[in-house]
């Protein structure tokens, strides 16, 4: 893996280049962060106006699955390091580009394409590294659905193999669920590859995501793992509404989940930043899947942390020290786009910072999206205190306070959801 020695002057002929696929709100921080240290920053993404094309140095507006137009993006800009910051990518160009040693992909191209199928993150975690994780079977039919229903037992859990953010995702809680999951499976994918995975639902006491770095030990120079402490966060249909840090565990829990997240992270290999989900029961440990890259509920970080996720993943992209010192409990607390169902809003305007912002120890960000609509994260609101209860109260308060707000006269606000993609 390249670890570039020097730093170049951004925007001249020696720069020190970062390719960003996908620029959210996740990718608008790390753009920041790998500014900070005077690297030029290229963020990609399929829409104008994506949080991170705001503070990039350039910004570029592809299909980023179309094999084609990652590989000619690459080709132009010619970036030392291809940072992907969303799931839905073409990682066969990734892998391309990794063969012919043309840039480094952050972690590793594999990485990027087994995690977006839950399939391959699934198979190597359970089949080759025999971590602990629910009971599950893969199904391509609606006959092979039923059977491994069957064979998992109810109540269970339905995902599209190819999905995020809780998207197509159902229960099956009885024979009436299982039409209805089937379906909804079908319509909720990504990808329309017609598979899911039946996972046997885990009754868990509470879920992390454990934080996981790799990088350059400075004493040895050779890659090392470092890991935050525990996030703990609340889902809500799939999609995070709250997250608090650090995460009270047993002291066996927490060994597990470090000992989980050192073995997936490290056959997944590459530097950079990883957020392992894990279920927690008892002092039991259960994987879950693993981002190789920032993750949303590790956005606390940017209040409870010496360095944000963001900034640690910047410096292990360029294979700089890690500190994942915490200095504060911490929450976060998420800011949705409050529009009616089925309504979107173009140009959405904010009130309330003046307000959220009286809470103390409090700060919020607001990322800036084209579009607005029901249960789009529009923002963040970030918090410390002397507990995570209070720091709770305080970020919960601060992002019910932030509303965001509709012009119906606005060019592109409409009553059709359904033209823009949720992130
Ligand atoms: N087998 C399971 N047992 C119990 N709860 C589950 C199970 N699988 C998923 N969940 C719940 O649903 C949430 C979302 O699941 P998962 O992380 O697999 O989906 P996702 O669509 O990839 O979500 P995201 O992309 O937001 O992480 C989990 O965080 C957990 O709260
Ligand atoms: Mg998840």
């Amino acid at each position: 893996m390249y670890t570039p020695d020097v730093i170049g002057t951004p925007l001249a002929p020696n720069a020190t280049k970062v390719l960003l696929l996908g620029s959210g709100e996740l990718g608008r921080e790390v753009t920041i962060a790998l500014q900070r240290y005077g690297v030029e920053v290229h963020a990609a993404d399929r829409y104008e106006g994506a949080p991170a094309h705001h503070v990039a140095d350039v910004h570029h507006t592809i299909d980023m699955t179309d094999p084609s137009a990652v590989r000619a993006l690459i080709d132009e800009v010619r970036p030392q390091f291809v940072v992907p910051e969303i799931e839905a990518l073409a990682t066969d160009a990734l892998q391309d580009v990794e063969d012919e040693g043309l840039a480094t992909v952050i972690p590793t191209a594999r990485a990027t394409r087994l995690t977006m199928n839950r399939e391959g993150i699934r198979t190597l975690a359970d089949r080759d590294l025999g971590l602990p994780n629910s009971r599950h079977v893969f199904a391509s039919s609606y006959d092979e659905f039923l059977e491994g229903v069957r064979r998992i037992g109810m109540p269970c859990v339905v995902k599209p193999v190819m999905s995020s953010s809780g998207k197509g995702q159902s229960y099956v809680r009885s024979e009436d669920d299982l039409r209805r999951s089937w379906e909804y499976a079908m319509s909720g994918a990504r990808v329309s590859s017609g598979r899911v995975i039946i996972e046997q639902f885990v009754p868990f006491d509470y879920e992390i995501t454990l934080l996981t770095v790799r990088s350059v030990d400075p004493d040895s120079g050779d890659d090392a793992t470092w890991f935050c402490e525990p996030i703990g966060h609340r889902q809500d249909r799939g999609d995070y509404v709250e997250s608090w840090q650090p995460a009270q565990m047993t002291t066996a829990a927490l060994e597990s989940a470090r000992s989980v997240a050192a073995r997936i992270t490290g056959a997944l290999g590459g530097r950079g930043v990883f957020g392992v989900e894990l279920f927690v029961k008892g002092d039991d440990v259960y994987f879950s899947e693993v981002s190789p890259r920032p993750h949303d509920t590790g956005m606390v970080t940017m209040g409870s942390q010496r360095f944000s996720e963001f900034d640690l993943h910047a410096r292990a992209i360029l294979g700089l020290p890690i500190d994942t010192t915490l200095i504060s409990p911490g929450a976060s607390a998420v800011i949705y786009g409050r529009v009616d169902s089925g309504e979107s809003a173009a140009a959405p305007t904010y009130s309330g910072l003046a307000e959220a912002l009286t809470v103390p120890e409090t700060e919020v960000r607001i990322f800036g999206k084209p579009v607005s609509h029901e249960r789009r994260r529009m923002g963040v609101a970030f918090s410390t205190a002397e507990t995570v209860d209070v720091a709770r109260e305080r970020a919960t308060e601060a992002a019910s306070t932030v509303t965001v707000g509709i012009d119906p006269a606005t060019p592109g606000t409409t009553s059709d959801s359904g033209r823009w993609g949720r992130s």
